[in-house]
């Protein structure tokens, strides 16, 4: 059986993303092969599109975090999951195929009657934003936290789960995306044209109890500008290494892990030698899940729940078919994306001809 996936043929833009068609993998002994249904699109998947990422495999790879699919065909000693049954994983890399052989132990079972573009949003963003919110912060009802690319993938995950908790909000976002900020309860303060730390200041007087930031380096330092005393700054990703459709370093395949973790660490120590307790800490979904993959676990089955009860329903920005990864790529890069763009993988697409190989 022949099936299709992308490939990263080199590091660099959109462009080097390829549409492949072969050979369907078997799943070896102790793994599920998975019919993927949607596999998200985040700014981890073009970073590592560029190379920049921590996690970028050696090219040629199959980039996608996270997906939902089905239960296809059980590899030999594995028990516990059924042909057809839900299923979610976020393996990194691998998603963008239309199937995929994962370990049994990377499956997360989904409850029945749910849609899977809202569910793969869970995993890689609503886990984020859930974990920083309750593992690294431990908010609480009717603190204050400023949220950093609140329209964003995570920031709208941010948001809707600082509603169900009863925060006072506060994101920064570009004009675009300031009436979804805002129909959340958050106030929305725009990035371009506003200082956020004056903003924050005048909004608040004494600052926010926590600050979500993912655009990292000289930002964080801002962010703590931001704190009240005793406040924290969860420091989790570098939106600032990519501008628009093209990379900041402009050096491909260069992984930011060694600069970012130095700069990181002088911005943690410096936090702690100055007084007003204010502290600085990292956050990173696959350390966390790679040292506890049990609260990966918990935690995304809670969120599931709540999506299940309708108390949460993610942004979804753009449903598009596997074969145009690229474009989708490129929407991501230019910015202004409102929620989650969502590949969908075995869909019928009736206004697409056949894919072909040129077809990115
Ligand atoms: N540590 C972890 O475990 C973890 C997990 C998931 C994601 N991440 C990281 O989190 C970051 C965000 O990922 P994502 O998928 O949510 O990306 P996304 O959907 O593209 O969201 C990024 C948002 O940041 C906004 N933005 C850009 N520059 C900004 C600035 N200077 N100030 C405020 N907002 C700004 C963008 O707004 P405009 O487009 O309107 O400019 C966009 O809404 C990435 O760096 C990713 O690697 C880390």
């Amino acid at each position: 059986m022949k099936y299709t996936r992308i490939v990263v043929v080199h590091y660099g833009g959109p462009d080097a993303l390829r549409v492949v068609e072969e050979e369907c993998p078997e799943p070896r002994a102790g793994e599920v092969r998975v019919k993927v249904l949607a596999a998200g699109v985040a700014l981890p998947d073009v970073m590592a599109r560029e190379g920049t990422h921590p996690e970028t495999p050696l090219a040629p790879f199959t980039p996608g975090w996270d997906l939902i699919g089905e239960v296809d065909q059980l590899g030999g000693g594995v028990s516990g999951v059924e042909r057809g049954q839900l299923v979610a994983a976020m393996p990194i890399h691998g998603a963008y195929a239309e199937f995929v052989c994962l370990h049994r132990r990377e499956l997360v079972p989904v409850p029945p009657g749910i849609d899977a573009a809202e569910a793969v949003a869970l995993v890689l963003n609503y886990v984020t934003a859930y974990q920083m919110m309750y593992r690294s912060v431990h908010v609480k009802q009717g603190q204050r936290v400023l949220i950093h690319g609140a329209a964003g993938g995570v920031g709208t995950a941010l948001l809707q789960l600082g509603h169900l908790a009863g925060l006072q909000m506060y994101g920064t976002c570009s004009s675009s995306g300031s009436s979804a900020v805002a129909g959340t309860g958050c106030v929305p303060i725009d990035y371009k044209s506003q200082d956020f730390v004056t903003e924050i200041h005048r909004l608040t007087g004494d600052g926010v109890d926590a600050v979500f930031d993912p655009i990292g380096g000289t930002h964080l330092w801002h962010s703590r500008r931001a704190l009240r005393a005793g406040g924290t700054v969860v420091g989790y990703g570098l939106v600032s290494s990519l501008r628009g459709k093209e990379l900041a370093s402009k050096r491909p395949g260069h992984r930011q892990r060694f600069r970012g973790t130095a700069i990181f660490g002088l911005y943690m120590a410096a936090s702690r030698l100055l007084p007003e307790r204010k502290r600085i800490v990292p956050y990173s979904i696959q350390t966390l899940k790679r040292l506890k993959p049990d609260l990966f676990r918990q935690d995304l089955i809670a969120l599931l729940k709540l999506l299940q009860q309708q108390k949460i329903k993610p942004l979804i920005a753009r449903r598009m078919p596997l074969v145009e990864a690229g474009r989708a790529h490129e929407l991501l890069g230019q910015g202004g994306v409102i929620g989650k763009i969502v590949l969908l993988c075995n869909e019928p697409w009736p206004e697409l001809a056949q894919p072909s190989p040129e077809a990115l």
